[in-house]
């Protein structure tokens, strides 16, 4: 079952440290969207597959209760002991139950999370809860990106490319949903006034290690290693320390800049 991929304690904790949170341009574009559509002052919001909380959060100064819901309780766990907010609560719970009113949402997003979700019965239950012009947000960011060092960006780029060809070998399919921008879920919203950009970039810098965290909270490599955990551990070890001969650093602290490219879909529920 492709939500197994997130139950473990480690994979739960790894997340925690190492999983980004939507980038302030996400951010802003939800808002934008949600002021054009509903006044404030706002109710509730959901984050659905809210994993350890990094999306949850932001969400918590605009709204008077905040939900974050996920099928794991190991995340969940993770998320009650990260973010003590006094508005917030997390609940294990599938994606496909949501335990609000009809009618009630301001806003429900999904981040990184809709591709697992069983879609059909999903936007049925969205259907169910979002208010009158409420809206929804879904975004991922795609697994391929670019990493950028001093003049090795070629060389940095081309072995990040080798570790997602590497990865794809164990890669679930509905990570296909995302590698497609989210076509097909966007397709599947049954309402008129909805966007799909899929044309977006994100700049972050952060530490190579960090970077080597990151890499380790993908589904794939979770799947990698429960399958050949010797392997998987070698590959990520080999994969540091290419890095570092290509930076000619010694240090897994020295920075880099990792550019991702994002999919957001907005829609809002008809009047
Ligand atoms: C890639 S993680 C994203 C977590 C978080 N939103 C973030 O951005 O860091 C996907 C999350 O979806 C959850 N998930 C997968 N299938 C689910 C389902 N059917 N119902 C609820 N959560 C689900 C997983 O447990 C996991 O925490």
């Amino acid at each position: 079952m492709a939500t197994q991929l997130f139950e473990g304690k480690e994979h739960a904790s790894c997340y925690q440290k190492f999983r980004l949170s939507p980038s302030q341009e996400i951010q802003d574009m939800i808002f934008s969207y949600l002021h054009e559509r509903l006044n404030e002052p706002y109710e509730l919001a959901v984050d659905v597959g809210c994993g350890t909380g990094q999306s949850t959060k932001f969400l918590a100064p605009h709204f008077r209760k905040v939900l974050g819901t996920d099928i794991s309780e190991a995340q969940i766990e993770e998320a009650n002991k990260a973010l003590k907010l006094p508005n917030t609560t997390f609940r294990a719970l599938p994606a496909e139950q949501v335990p609000v009113e009809d009618a009630s949402v301001d806003l429900l997003i999904a981040c990184a999370a809709v591709h697992w979700f069983e879609i059909g019965k999903f936007l049925k239950e969205v259907d169910r809860i979002l208010k009158p012009r409420g809206c929804l947000a879904f975004f991922s960011y795609l697994p391929t990106m670019e990493v950028h060092y001093k003049d090795r960006s070629e060389q940095m780029c081309k072995l990040i490319k080798e570790v997602d060809d590497h990865m794809r070998k164990t890669e679930h399919e509905k990570v296909k949903l995302v590698r497609s921008s989210y076509k097909e879920i966007f397709d599947a919203i049954p309402y008129t006034d909805k966007i799909r950009r899929a044309d977006m970039f994100t700049k972050t810098t952060m530490p190579l290690a960090d970077l080597i965290g990151l890499i380790q909270t993908f589904s794939t490599f979770q799947t990698y290693l429960r399958n050949e955990p010797e392997k998987a551990k070698d590959f990520i070890k080999t994969t540091e320390e290419r890095f570092l001969e290509i930076m000619e650093a010694s240090s897994n602290k020295t920075e880099v800049e990792v550019m991702w490219k994002y999919v957001i879909v907005l829609a809002s529920k008809p009047k």
